[in-house]
């Protein structure tokens, strides 16, 4: 049976004690989570991780980060080093979501982020997707191809989280517009192939996830055949019984 991970992604749209709220909430529900294959993390703001991560003691539940710095030790004001994510308990963390990028992070500096994250322990959920609709699935994986080889070249054997996450598809505080199905499976179908061409480690320690709009009712429609193996949530995550049908919906 193939693993399924399934990452919240809070934004900030939760203020600092709401999300450990929400969090110890989670974390009693998936405290003695009976499927070993199904890995459901949240990713809270970084002023929450600490605290957050105290109410997830002992739970199956897993916590991540929206980002990482790039800096190890030293002289920077206002850094964040993946290393301290991790000792204050981070499993995952994003790297080149689009809401990042849009705020100056090129390729290079994802490329960066994904080797700090990965040398301090934790799993990379690398975000990748082309930024407006009505592309054809060709144009669009010429695109992803760009932005997939600037990471991941040289990275045969590290485990990584891809998420196909087409931009326009994002919600904003849930108005967001779907991706067809069919037309999320192309890309699917398009990305193993790409990185089979750059890790030739036939996907083993690349797992691909979809993102953009995803709730508990169409959930299913990303994962049901098999393109998709679980997919990072952003709005519908933030709301309890919401998340907690989709990850009962995705495992059944
Ligand atoms: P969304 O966000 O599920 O609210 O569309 C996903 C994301 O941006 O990671």
């Amino acid at each position: 049976m193939n693993d399924l991970y399934i990452i919240g992604n809070w934004k900030l749209y939760l203020g600092a004690a709401e999300s450990v709220r929400l969090a110890k909430r989670l974390a009693q529900t998936f405290r003695f989570w009976p499927m070993p294959h199904v890995h459901v993390a949240v990713c809270p703001s970084f002023p929450v991780l600490a605290k957050a991560y105290d109410v997830m003691i002992g739970s199956r539940l897993a916590l991540g980060c929206q980002d990482v710095g790039l800096g190890h030790e030293g002289p920077m004001t206002g850094a964040v080093s993946a290393a301290d994510l991790a000792e204050v308990g981070c499993a995952y963390a994003i790297v080149g979501h689009s809401e990042r990028r849009a705020a100056g992070d090129d390729d290079e500096v994802v490329k960066q982020k994904f080797i700090a994250a990965h040398a301090a322990g934790l799993m990379p959920v690398l975000c990748v997707g082309e930024r407006t609709s009505g592309k054809r699935a060709a144009a669009a994986l010429r695109f992803i191809k760009k932005q997939l080889q600037a990471v991941l070249v040289g990275t045969r054997g590290k485990k990584v989280l891809v998420v196909y996450e087409p931009v326009w598809a994002i919600s904003t505080f849930g108005k967001g517009k779907p991706c067809p199905p069919a037309y999320a499976a192309a890309i699917a179908d398009g990305i193993r192939t790409i990185l089979h061409g750059l890790r030739n480690d036939n996907d083993k320690h690349a797992s691909l996830i979809y993102g953009g709009s995803v709730d508990k009712t169409n959930i299913r429609s990303y994962t049901d055949r098999e393109h998709f193996h679980g997919a990072l949530v952003g709005n519908a995550s933030t709301k309890l019984d919401e998340y907690v049908t989709l990850v009962k919906h995705i495992s059944t």
